[in-house]
């Protein structure tokens, strides 16, 4: 059963705008709160797969002899007895990066592919005979460059006007390549699986790391062949994902069919060395970028070409050009983006995905265009503020990016900036100031809710949504305690499980806006019903009085007009009819399906305002400061929403300075597969931070005018730093992340 989640005392009375800690924070501090690799069972088999250690060739043959007879092995699957699994049916909605399931056929497409798998009593044993299994591999040639060459005929996303003769008759222009790494997600918790298979029934549980629940019961019951109603997906809390826990992969098929075979639980933990090559990454990216304008700083075109790498079968498109053509004002402007394949595991979404890249190159573009027209980088952004969105000629909902630029200037003292390169300095040091504008989309999914105001007093909401660990219990509970004025502590949160009405994925910065619709609708469902049972039960304390004349506020049931206080307790009403509870039900669809969706442009904005201080003689950079200002709409919670903004930040740090898969050209292995030599940002990385929300709502997109903060924050982060490295060191870094050697 999924563990409901409601807040121990005191009485929390807030709703929606309320800086509250996360309802669900005391049972991960006391171990009470479980994960999936939590999950374990007297009669359960671990299971180690074994990977490939070429990227590119086949199978010859396995030996798995040895490995069989060593103590605890129970069973070694090969793509000769694994079984069979289908293909996804690329008609019916459901989405996974990896479409080949594992263990297919012989041919090998990308180093660390699943070869075999290794089913034993405890973890130690499966591993020792995973590392006994012998593969005696054909190798063929692989491709594992990171210079990208397109393959064909680029695709055009976005264009308008005459974006080459506009260039060709310029004033100012800029034409820079950009390169952006392989980055590879590292969330604290690995990604995992625990499977149970009812023979009986023929339906699975699984216990799975996921971010979009419904979605990978999907996946999973096309791939495994049962009906929908026999899989059921669980998530109850995760230790973030990133996006990489967005789709399913194979190790989840790969322990589902297992227990099947064995009709016992298996758990199946993704090591960190598999992380970096059987659940995804951010692909890399290499981007042409030509501005042109005005002297005085009127862009008169824009051009993005971009390229990024994607697996043999599989192709996970990087849309780098997501925030191009709506940002600046220009008439004259086109986006192309084409794939180039290599023999690496298939890439995924990547907090921010595509704009992320993107506006890593655009926005650099925009500060080398600063300086080559001699104009506050802040100012020129200000000059190409746009009145519409031009890409698809409609107006914005709400979009203040002219007010988060300068109001961010304001809180970073941006006006004592002086231009030249070196020029300030502060206790020893240089410093360099950088500024880069960001945006992010804003959308809804589809989502169910059910509320349920029961007679013991409390309200239950359940979904099968989920929380990532940004919050999303919380801001739900707020949701609820919002419509209808009942006490947080009274609020149950059910979510993460499929026998919950089906939720929305948290992906794209969208659960929250998705559940509003949906939460509301429930809730007030519920509370109509309440008052009406209070006007009509012969047994109601307050029978008699018309259901018009009665309203639900604060949690009781009462006369318009009049106070909460007079009238009665939802709870008493419904004892007195003898009614365990009333539930209400709310259904809300994509905001894509909106009457007018293509009649108005909904994203989210935002400017970053970085302070790196430089020291030259001992080659030492640090990210002093950053100043992030954010518009994107009302903000449920202000605190765990600044955690989430300063989370981003810090990740965006590290896109910027530290993170990059490596791949070993001979075999191309990810070699720096571990958390010693993927250099991510620690709290000693960690600058001091200043971030502050706009809090506009837009009610365009839902009745709070919440927009989602998962990704904005990441966004246009890294060219800030490069622009304040530029300011510092005189040094354009155009290839992440920064590394010393480019600034000696
Ligand atoms: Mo995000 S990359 O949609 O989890």
């Amino acid at each position: 059963m999924p563990s409901p989640v409601q807040p121990q005392n005191p009485p929390i009375q807030t709703g929606v705008g309320a800086a509250l800690p996360r309802i669900d924070g005391p049972l991960k501090v006391t171990g009470r709160a479980r994960y999936t690799s939590d999950h374990r069972y007297s009669d359960m088999l671990i299971a180690v797969p074994v990977c490939a250690t070429i990227a590119h060739g086949d199978i010859r043959a396995i030996d798995t002899a040895t490995a069989a007879k060593m103590p605890g092995v129970r069973m070694i699957y090969t793509h000769e007895n694994i079984g069979r699994f289908f293909h996804i049916n690329p008609s019916s909605g459901v989405k996974t990066d990896e479409k080949r399931p594992p263990l297919e056929d012989a041919t090998v497409r990308y180093y660390g592919q699943y070869v075999a798998l290794v089913l034993a009593d405890t973890f130690e044993q499966a591993t020792a005979a995973a590392a006994a299994v012998r593969v005696d591999y054909r190798k063929e040639a692989h491709d594992v460059r990171k210079e990208l060459a397109a393959d064909g005929k680029p695709k055009v996303d976005s264009e308008r006007g005459s974006p080459d003769a506009a260039y060709a008759a310029a004033a100012v222009r800029i034409d820079q390549t950009y390169t952006t790494p392989v980055e590879t997600h590292n969330p604290i918790e690995l990604h995992a699986s625990v499977a149970l298979y009812d023979s009986l029934t023929q339906s699975f549980t699984l216990y799975e790391t996921s971010q979009a629940i419904v979605n990978h019961r999907g996946v999973m019951s096309q791939m495994l062949g049962v009906p929908p109603e026999n899989m059921r997906i669980v998530t109850e809390y995760l230790g973030s994902g990133f996006g990489g826990k967005l789709w399913p992969w194979g190790h989840s098929l790969l322990a589902a069919q297992a227990a099947r075979n064995l009709r016992r639980p298996v758990k199946l933990v993704v090591s960190r060395e598999m992380m970096f090559h059987n659940v995804g990454h951010r692909t890399n990216t290499q981007q042409r970028i030509r501005l042109s304008a005005t002297a005085g700083g009127k862009l008169t075109s824009l051009q993005q070409d971009y390229l990024f790498h994607v697996a043999q079968v599989e192709a996970s498109v990087e849309h780098c050009g997501e925030a191009t053509a709506y940002l600046y004002g220009t008439e004259n402007l086109r986006v192309t983006g084409a794939p180039v394949k290599r023999h690496i595991a298939p890439n995924t979404s990547m907090r921010g995905p595509g704009a992320v890249p993107g506006l890593f190159a655009t926005e650099s573009a925009m500060d080398e265009l600063a300086i080559a027209l001699d104009i506050d980088p802040v100012q020129l952004r200000l000059l190409n503020e746009p009145a519409i969105d031009q890409s698809v000629n409609a107006p914005f909902s709400s979009r203040h990016l002219r007010e988060a630029l300068q109001t961010g200037a304001e809180r970073f003292g941006w006006e004592r900036r002086t231009p030249a390169v070196g020029s300030m300095q502060q206790d020893g040091e240089i410093l360099g100031w950088g500024v880069a504008a960001c945006s992010w989309m804003a959308k809804r999914v589809g989502a169910e809710v059910s509320v349920t105001l029961s007679s013991d007093g409390n309200a239950r909401v359940s979904s099968g949504v989920q929380d990532i660990g940004t919050g999303t219990y919380t801001v739900v509970s707020q949701m609820v305690a919002e419509t209808t004025g009942i006490s947080m502590s009274d609020i149950i949160v059910a979510i993460g499980d499929t026998r919950l009405p089906p939720g929305p994925m948290s992906g794209g910065s969208m659960a929250t806006a998705s559940m509003v619709p949906a939460v509301a609708q429930a809730a007030r469902a519920a509370m109509q019903q309440a008052v009406a049972l209070a006007a009509e039960h012969p047994s109601s304390p307050l029978r008699g009085t018309r259901a018009e004349d009665l309203t639900f506020s604060g949690g009781r049931i009462h006369r318009r007009g009049q106070s909460p206080q007079s009238g009665v307790a939802f709870a008493e009403v419904l004892r007195a009819a003898q009614l365990s509870g009333v539930e209400g039900k709310g259904k809300s669809g994509a905001s894509s399906s909106d009457p007018g969706a293509d009649k108005i442009s909904i994203h989210s904005y935002g400017a970053h305002f970085v302070e790196v201080r430089w020291q030259p003689d001992i080659a030492r950079l640090r990210v002093s400061r950053v100043v992030t200002v954010i518009d994107a709409g009302r903000i449920i919670n202000p605190r765990t929403g600044r955690n989430q903004i300063e989370g981003a930040v810090v990740m965006g740090l590290g896109m910027a300075l530290f993170e990059e898969t490596h791949y070993d050209q001979r075999n191309g292995k990810p070699v720096n597969n571990n958390l010693a030599d993927y250099v991510m940002v620690t709290n000693a990385d960690s600058p001091d931070m200043d971030v502050v929300f706009l809090d506009y709502p837009d009610k365009a997109l839902d009745e709070l005018g919440a927009r989602g903060i998962g990704e904005i924050g990441i966004a246009g982060l890294a060219p800030a730093v490069t622009a304040a490295v530029y300011h510092a060191t005189g040094v354009r870094v155009r290839d992440l992340p920064v590394k010393i050697e480019d600034l000696l």
